[in-house]
Parts: C-alpha cells; structure tokens; sequence
C-alpha cells in the first residue's frame, strides 16, 4: 500500500499513509500512552523490515490545528488472512473514527490481495477494543488462555469474513 488515503476524522483532514523510520519516535510515545505493556521501539521498527508486515500511519492535516501522527496499524498479510497485530490512536484523538479508518484500511489492503478473512487477538479486558472490533462486525471465535505471558491475560480471538 503506497496511496495514502483519506478519511473524514473531525476536525482535520487525516491521511493514512505507510510508516517511515522518522515516525517511529511519535509512534513509541503513542504506544506508551496506549498500553501497559507497550511494544519496544525495537519491535515496531522490525515490522517496518518484514515484507508480510504493512504498518500505517494516520497523520493529522497540520493545517488544521493539531498535525502529526495521531494513530497507527500494523496488520501481516499472509495466505488469505490479514491478521492484525496493534492498533492504537493517541489519547487525544480518540472518539474520531481513527482506529476504524486504520482497521477499514488493513482489510481493504487485504481484499486487494485476495484475503478471505481477518483475524486477531486481543485481551479479555480491553473493553474499547472489543468495542471497535465488534462495531466493525468481528465475531469471538475462541480464547487463548495467558496469552499475554505479562499479567498472565487471556487472549479473546475474533475473526471477520472478508
Ligand atoms: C481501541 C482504540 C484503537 C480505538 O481507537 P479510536 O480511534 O478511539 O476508535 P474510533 O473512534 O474509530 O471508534 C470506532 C467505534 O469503536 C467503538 N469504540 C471505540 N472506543 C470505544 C470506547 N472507549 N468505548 C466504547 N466503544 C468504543 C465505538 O463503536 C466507536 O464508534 P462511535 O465513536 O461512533 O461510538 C483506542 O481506544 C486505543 O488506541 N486504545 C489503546 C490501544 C489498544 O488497546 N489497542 C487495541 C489493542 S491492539
């Protein structure tokens, strides 16, 4: 995926694009606010090395007020599955349709390329999560019990038709 793409986020123009190793700065700070257990500056630049790996960038019109990166994907294109790895959008830009437009674009890459069907797992307690997974029509397939080796958490695993 080399387009950007264009959504309609309030209040600036938001632009998806591929990431670059200058975003990586922006897109650890991101990762720490996000999660407890954050992916390593290390991890998210080995991505941007695997040919199965795609990872993007939701970037904010500077124009518009804020600017800069405000959100990120990262989603492996294998066989027929896009399986989706991390999504996260900055603290302040929440509540905009940001990770929806990063979750809509991995499956648009992925039927471009013939995918079938998307999957992921995420933890049992990350209820804004599941939320936007089930508003984008992923169904609860099965859990992967201390799946995440940090607090011991279960992983729900959720899949979506494509
Ligand atoms: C999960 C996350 C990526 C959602 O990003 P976002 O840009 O705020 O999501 P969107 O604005 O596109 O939300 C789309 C829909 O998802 C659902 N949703 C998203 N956040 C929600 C929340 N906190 N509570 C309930 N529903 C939520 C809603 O249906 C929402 O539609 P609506 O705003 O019209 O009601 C964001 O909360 C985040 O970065 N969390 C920390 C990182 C993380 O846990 N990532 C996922 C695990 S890999």
């Amino acid at each position: 995926m080399r387009e950007p793409i264009d959504t309609l986020a309030a209040p600036g123009t938001v632009r998806l694009r591929p990431m670059r190793p200058e975003d990586l700065d922006r897109a650890v700070e991101i990762e720490k606010s996000g999660f407890r257990h954050p992916w390593s500056r290390d991890l998210l630049a080995r991505e941007l090395s695997h040919a199965w790996s795609t990872v993007l960038v939701a970037e904010e019109d500077p124009g518009r007020g804020g600017g800069g990166i405000v959100g990120f994907i990262v989603f492996w294109l294998v066989h027929d599955e896009v399986h989706v790895l991390n999504v996260a959008t900055a603290t302040e830009a929440r509540r905009r349709g940001i990770g929806r437009a990063l979750m809509d674009a991995a499956v648009e890459a992925g039927r471009k390329r013939g995918a079938r069907l998307a999957t992921l797992e995420v933890r049992r307690t990350n209820v804004p999560a599941i939320a936007l997974y089930r508003a984008l029509g992923y169904r609860e397939i099965g859990i992967r019990p201390n799946y995440y080796a940090d607090e011991g958490e279960d992983a729900i695993v959720m899949l979506l038709d494509l």
